[in-house]
This record gives C-alpha cells, structure tokens and sequence, in this order.
C-alpha cells in the first residue's frame, strides 16, 4: 500500500504565494486522489508490494500515471519553503558554473515552466555526469523514469494555480521562485554528488538510492492515507 505524504507545512503558512484553498484542493483532493486511486488499482496486482519507485519503473498507463503523480506531488511540497531562503555552497558555485547566475537560471527556469504546453512539470535536475539542467515534463512524467536526479520541481498544471492566479502561469512561477526550499536543494546537490549516484547505471538504483535519501530527509514526515 502507498501512503500519503504528510504537508510538510500548516496548509495557510505559504499564503499569499498558494492559498489555503489552494491546498485543500491540490493536496486534499489531487493528491489525494492520486493515492487513493494507485491502492485501487494496483490491489492484487505485481505491484501491491512494491515500493513507488519500483512501481514507476515497472508499469504504465493509469498505475504509471498515479504512482508519477504522488512522487511528483509530495516532491513538488518538499520543495516549497514557508519563507525565501538562497542556494549556497557547492549548489550555488555549480549553478554558476552551468547557467552563468542564479538570475539566469531563474529566467530559463520560468520561460521553461511558462512555455510547456499544457498540463505538466518543470524541473532543475542533474544528469549523470553531474550537469544540471531544466527540463519540462508532460502530464505525470517523471525523472525517475530516466536517470536524472530532481533538484526540485514546480508543479504547473492548472490546478496547481488557477485559484489563486486564474490563467498567470508566469506570475505564479515567479512567486515560486521566491518560496523554493534551497536547504533541500543544497541537501539533494550535496548528497548525490558522489560517485556512489553520479554516472551509475542502470537509473534504477539511483533512484531507490533518491527516495532512501528523501526518506531520511524527511524522516518521521509520513503517515498512512
Ligand atoms: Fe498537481
């Protein structure tokens, strides 16, 4: 069975970037949703023991699209801090080295979020030779189906913001640049910059690697949906 995430924050605490009813819609129902119609689907079946990452890698159709969907979701939360904080250390030396700035990684990272057509997810990630890019992913897609390792995401499907900015996909980018929780980043960039996760293959043992980390990142943060 797959559990629900636990919010990593009180569901009013991140306004006004995202509203409360923001929350209680796209965690409440969305998200929610997600889980219960995974444990739905996948009752019986190959994958009702297997982790969400070995259920990402292994199936397709709807048991793909919802298992994408909650790493996505509980991803996309962690990446949310409650106040603005700034990239440092090798994280910040290595965006420099890769984008030229922080300021130019914002500006591509907001084209890229406002120019995905329709429904989807843009992404900072790092590549297995340790290069970080952006990349846009449709629908539920995912880096855990490739080998790329997400830094964090911004979830830009429409309900992820049309409460509170209607149809102004850049103008909620452009608050969500301000509320990214950078000491995850910084925590994800430091801890998979080793040999053990940088150019091993096959991906799927960088990503069981991934989710230990995010586990024990945030640990004791989970409970049963
Ligand atoms: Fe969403």
């Amino acid at each position: 069975m797959i559990t629900l995430t636990k919010l990593p924050f009180a569901e009013n605490v991140i306004e006004p970037f995202l509203s409360a009813e923001t929350i209680q819609c796209h965690y409440g129902k969305h998200h929610t949703g997600y889980v219960n119609k995974l444990n739905e689907l996948i009752k019986g079946t190959e994958f009702d023991k297997m982790s969400l990452a070995a259920i990402i890698r292994g199936a397709d159709g709807p048991i793909f699209n919802n298992a994408a969907q909650i790493f996505n979701h509980s991803f996309y939360w962690s990446c949310l801090g409650e106040n603005s904080s700034a990239p440092e250390g090798k994280l910040l030396e290595k965006i420099d080295n890769d984008f030229g700035s922080l300021e130019a990684l914002k500006e591509e990272f907001i084209k890229m979020g406002t120019t995905l057509f329709g429904s989807g997810w843009v992404w900072l990630v790092r590549e297995p030779k340790g290069e970080l890019m952006i990349k846009q992913t449709s629908n539920a897609h995912t880096p855990l189906s490739s080998n790329l390792i997400p830094i964090f995401v911004c979830d830009v499907w429409e309900h992820a913001y049309y409460i509170d900015y209607r149809n102004a996909r850049p103008d909620y980018l452009k608050e969500f640049w301000e509320h990214i929780n950078w000491e995850l980043a910084s925590q994800i960039y430091a801890k998979t910059d080793t040999e053990l996760l940088i150019g091993v293959e096959p991906c799927s043992d960088i990503h069981d690697l991934f989710c230990q980390l995010l586990d024990e990142i945030q640990a004791g943060d989970r409970v049963t949906s």
